[in-house]
């Protein structure tokens, strides 16, 4: 039987497995997602094992081998090589394996559905979350987008690859002119963490706010979002995107998306459908 599955270090607590078989068995379709716990000293032998199984249609890959399985594949997606990490490595029909940044896709289709392009971007965080949503905003038209950062250094090297987009301190964060997407990539608002300091009110009541925090799924800034009766995109929107783009690549079928994906979202939020 055909089959794809997600590999990391830790990997029970992934999402993954529950998101495909939940599309699989919605299209009927013969085949299987599982996990495989690979640590980073076993990761070259593990894909030369599954290179030569015709079975296996691919892999997402999580923490910590997005950046690690550069070198071990035959080819790159241009969206993830500009993006510097892969989540998605594809076995075509000969063996060879293409690697593929559907996080970039995470993005940018919830903020299409949402009617965003020609908005400008505000991105909150440095890191690689942030990286990886600065070309998803891009592939979505969003322009021109500001990178905001407690440290300031690391949003002038994101800026820079972003060609030519600003970079400013958090302290700076502020509303600029016209429509805008403010998208949180930093750990601010997940459990345990600060929220993101703010003041929502005084953006326009055009703005949509894109939390990629899935823990809380409800992050301080949604909620005020909400409150304001902004648009809001959630950490889930992301996964599920993502998850959909890994899901056509590895079984050649686009999965069902009904209601919203009440039904999946009720899933992963262990919630009654609504
Ligand atoms: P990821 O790979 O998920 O992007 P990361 O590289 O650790 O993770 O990035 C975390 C981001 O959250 C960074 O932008 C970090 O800011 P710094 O670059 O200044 O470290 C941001 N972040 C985390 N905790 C924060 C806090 N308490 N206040 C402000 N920013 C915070």
């Amino acid at each position: 039987m055909i089959y794809a599955e997600v590999i990391g270090d830790p990997i029970a607590q992934s999402k993954s497995p529950l998101i495909h078989r939940h599309w699989l068995a919605g299209l009927g379709l013969e085949g299987d997602y599982r996990h495989a716990h690979v640590i980073a000293e076993a990761l070259p032998a593990f894909l030369a094992t599954r290179r030569a199984d015709a079975d296996w249609r691919g892999c997402n890959v999580t923490m910590p081998h997005k950046e690690a399985v550069i070198p071990l594949l035959d080819a790159l997606d241009p969206l993830a090589a500009r993006a510097g990490a892969v989540n998605c490595i594809v076995r075509e029909a000969d063996g060879r394996l293409t690697g593929h940044n559907t996080d970039v896709d995470g993005v940018a289709a919830p903020l299409r559905a949402a009617g965003a392009g020609r908005a400008a971007g505000v991105v909150i965080g440095a890191g690689g979350a942030a990286r990886g949503a600065i070309i998803g905003m891009e592939a979505a038209g969003i322009a021109p987008i500001a990178v905001y950062n407690r440290t300031v250094d690391k949003a002038h090297a994101l800026a820079e690859m972003a060609g030519g987009s600003e970079a400013l301190p958090l302290s700076a964060l502020a509303p600029g002119a016209g429509r805008q997407v403010i998208l949180n990539a930093s750990s601010m608002g997940m459990l345990g963490h600060p929220p993101v300091p703010i003041d929502l009110a005084a953006f326009p009541a055009e703005t949509i706010v894109f939390d990629m925090v899935y823990a809380p799924l409800e992050t301080p800034l949604l909620a005020e979002a909400r409150r304001l009766g902004l648009r809001t995109i959630d950490g889930l929107a992301m996964l599920i995107g993502q998850a959909a783009r890994a899901f056509t690549l590895f079984f050649g079928a686009e999965p069902l998306r009904v209601d919203g994906d009440a039904a999946l979202r009720a899933l992963l939020t262990g919630e009654p459908v609504t």
